[in-house]
C-alpha cells in the first residue's frame, strides 16, 4: 500500500477528508498523513512549507514523486536534493478562479468603473466606453491558467493576441510565441494578462522596453509572479502617462511590504495574491488521479521539466 506524504501541514484540514475520498474513488488504496516516518513515504503532496530542512528530499529513500499542490514550482524545481518526478497542479477550481478574477479585472478597467464608484462631485461622464472588440487584449502565458483566461477574453468580445514559448493553438486567439512574437503580441495593446511561470527565461519579462510597446495608458495586469514585471520600469511608465493603471497580485516580496510604493500609488491596484487557489475538492481528484497512474505504471500527467522551470 503506498504512503503519501502530505508536505503541506497547515492545510492538511482541507484536505483531511477529501483527498483520501478522492484516493479511494481513483481506486488507490493508500495511507496519507502529513506525518510519517521518511522511510515509509512513496509520494509527497508538496506546498513550500517555509521551512527549508522540510524540503530536503534526500531523506525520503522510497520517494517515487512529489505532486506540486501548487501551479507554479518555482521554490521546488531547483531543489537538488528532488531526484524524482515533480509534477504541478492543474485543477479545474483554480483554473475556474483565475478566469473569474482576470475577467472581472479586465472588465473593471475597460467599462471604467472606477469613474462611477467613487464620484464625490458627481460627475455626469455619460459617454459609453467602447466595445470589447475596441480593445486588443495580451495574454502572456498559454498554459492550463492562461489558455482558458484567453478563450473567456474571446467570448467577450475582446480580440486576444495569446504568446507562449512554443506554438499554441487556442481557437479564437492570435497566437505568437518565442522572442519574437512577444513583440507582435504586445504590439498596441490596451490590456496584458501576465500568466507566466516565473523561470530564468520569464524574469523581468516586462522591462521598459516590453511596457512600452503597449498602447499609451494601457493596463498591466499581473496574477503571474512578481518578478515577471521590473518593477522601477513599471513605475516609471506609471508616472509619465505612459501605462495607464497596473493591477497587481503578486509581487517579488510578499506579503508586500507596508512601505512599498505600491500600496499608495493612485494608479495601482494591489491585490494580496489572491487571484486563484488550488481548491481542495478538485485539486484531490487531480492528485488522486496522479498517484493512481503512478500506481499502475503509467505516465504521470502535468509533469515538470527541470531543464525549461516549469
Ligand atoms: N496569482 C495566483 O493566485 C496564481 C495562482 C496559480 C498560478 N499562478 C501563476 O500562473 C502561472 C501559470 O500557470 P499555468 O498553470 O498556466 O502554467 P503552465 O500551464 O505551465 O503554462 C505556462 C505558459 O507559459 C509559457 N511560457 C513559459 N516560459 C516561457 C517563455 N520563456 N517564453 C514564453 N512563454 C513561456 C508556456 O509556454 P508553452 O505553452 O510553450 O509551454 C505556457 O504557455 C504559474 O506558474 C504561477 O506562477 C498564480
Amino acid at each position: 500500500m503506498p504512503r503519501i506524504l502530505f508536505m503541506a501541514g497547515h492545510r492538511w484540514p482541507d484536505y483531511a477528508t477529501v483527498l483520501p475520498r478522492a484516493l479511494e474513488e481513483a481506486g488507490v488504496a493508500a495511507e496519507v498523513s502529513p506525518d510519517l516516518a521518511p522511510d515509509a513515504v512513496d509520494y509527497i503532496v508538496y506546498g513550500p512549507a517555509g521551512d527549508p530542512a522540510a524540503s530536503d528530499f534526500s531523506v525520503f529513500p522510497r520517494l517515487r514523486a512529489v505532486l506540486s499542490l501548487w501551479a507554479g514550482v518555482e521554490t521546488i524545481v531547483a531543489n537538488p536534493s528532488l531526484t524524482v518526478p515533480l509534477t504541478r497542479m492543474v485543477d479545474p477550481g483554480l483554473t475556474a478562479g483565475m478566469v473569474e478574477y482576470v475577467t472581472g479585472h479586465v472588465l473593471r478597467h475597460h467599462l471604467g468603473m472606477d469613474a462611477h464608484i467613487v464620484n464625490p462631485e458627481h460627475h455626469w461622464a455619460n459617454r459609453a466606453p467602447p466595445l470589447a472588440s475596441e480593445r486588443p487584449v495580451a495574454v502572456l502565458g498559454l498554459g492550463a491558467l492562461g489558455a482558458a483566461c484567453a478563450t473567456a477574453l474571446v467570448s467577450l468580445g475582446f480580440p486576444v493576441r495569446g504568446w507562449s514559448r512554443t506554438l499554441r493553438d487556442v481557437p479564437g486567439v492570435a497566437c505568437h510565441h518565442g522572442p519574437e512574437g512577444l513583440e507582435a503580441a504586445l504590439g498596441g495593446a490596451r490590456i496584458a494578462v501576465l500568466l507566466l511561470p516565473l523561470t530564468p527565461g520569464t524574469e523581468n519579462v516586462m522591462d521598459a522596453r516590453r511596457l512600452a510597446r503597449l498602447a499609451p495608458g494601457a493596463v498591466l495586469l499581473n496574477p503571474g509572479r512578481g518578478p515577471l514585471v521590473d518593477d522601477t520600469a513599471l513605475l516609471a511608465a506609471l508616472d509619465s502617462g505612459a501605462l495607464g493603471h497596473a493591477t497587481l497580485d503578486t509581487f517579488r516580496t510578499e506579503p508586500l511590504p507596508r512601505e512599498h510604493p505600491f500600496w499608495s500609488h493612485p494608479k495601482v491596484t494591489v491585490t494580496p495574491h489572491i487571484a486563484s487557489e488550488t481548491r481542495p475538492a478538485t485539486a484531490s481528484r487531480a492528485i488522486a488521479e496522479n498517484i493512481a497512474r503512478a500506481e499502475a505504471g503509467q505516465p504521470l500527467l502535468h509533469l515538470v521539466d527541470p531543464e525549461r522551470g516549469y
